[in-house]
């Protein structure tokens, strides 16, 4: 593994190991080095198996990609700078951070932000990119071959969308965990055992995104699909979709994501 680092990760943490975990896999194999200071049991094998080098000294890299918690990089700018030359394409995921704080700090103008989500780790997420303005086409398509282990990638968007962007897919898993953890504490209400209930509203929850990935019909179509006049699912659904339901509900909690996210911006400064 001699040579210059071609990749250097910033930061193995869910996010970050699950990028590396794609690299692993991909080809042409690159020469990846992990910047992390309490690496994973994961993260540790690969070093030992020479799939990675860890905590190697700073060289400039051809693509930094930064993947620390936006609070801690402030901390890390310097030691980041450390691996970025002229030629040093940077892929940051932090939430919050701007392209420009991000070009500021690290002095280099070929930066691109991306928000990926947690599904990302198996696979199946969906990442959307903005790209400092004039990023060359090759810049562009490097990005989307590194997002791509996570899933679906969507970009380049314009950076003012990323704080919704932010709040519907980077945030939006946990909604859904919430509603398995709601649906089955209502189950329970209704009066069913525990274990029963979260077994319900997890394979419920689960079975119905599956579905809605193998149809060609939209969400709401396949909503209605199941909701006959005046039946069970009707009665439920009139309560969901009440004027305080969860059309405002979630309209709120995305404005209270994207407006965390504006904050986190300006504590980057
Ligand atoms: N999780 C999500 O759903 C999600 C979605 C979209 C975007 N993101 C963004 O992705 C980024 C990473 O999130 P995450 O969930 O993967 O967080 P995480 O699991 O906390 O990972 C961050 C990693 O960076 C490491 N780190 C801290 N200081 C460092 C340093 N000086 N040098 C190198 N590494 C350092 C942390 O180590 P320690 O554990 O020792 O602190 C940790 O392993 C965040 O900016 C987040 O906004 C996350």
């Amino acid at each position: 593994m001699a040579g210059a680092p071609s990749l250097v990760l910033f930061g193995a943490g869910r996010m970050g190991a699950a990028l590396a975990r794609g690299w692993l896999k991909a080809k042409p194999k690159r020469v990846i080095t992990v910047i992390e200071p309490n690496p994973s049991a994961d993260v540790s094998a690969w070093a030992e198996a020479g799939k990675i080098r860890l905590n190697a000294p700073p060289a400039p890299a051809a693509i930094l990609v930064l993947a620390v918690k936006p609070q801690a990089f402030s901390g890390i700018a310097e030691a980041a700078s450390a691996f970025v030359g002229p030629k040093t394409l940077v892929v940051s995921i932090m939430a919050g951070v701007r392209i420009a704080q991000i070009s500021r700090r690290l002095g280099t103008a070929r930066v691109v932000r991306a928000m990926p989500n947690t599904p990302g780790a198996i696979g199946q997420g969906i990442t959307v990119f903005s790209a400092a303005p004039g990023l060359a086409a090759a810049d562009l398509e490097t990005t989307r071959g590194l997002l791509e282990p996570l899933g679906d990638v969507h970009g380049p968007v314009d950076e003012q969308m990323m704080s919704a962007v932010t709040a519907l897919s980077g945030s939006g898993p946990a909604y859904l965990f919430l509603l398995a953890e709601t649906m089955a504490e209502a189950g329970e209400s209704e009066g069913l055992p525990r274990e029963l209930a979260q077994r319900l509203a997890r394979r419920t929850v689960e079975g119905a995104a599956a579905l809605m990935a193998m149809s060609p019909d939209s969400p709401e179509s396949l909503r209605r699909a199941v909701t006959s006049p005046g039946g069970t699912t009707q009665a439920a659904l009139d309560i969901l979709m009440d004027t305080g339901g969860m059309p405002r509900l979630l309209r709120d909690a995305l404005r209270a994501a994207a407006t965390r996210d504006r904050q986190l911006s300006k504590e980057a400064d």
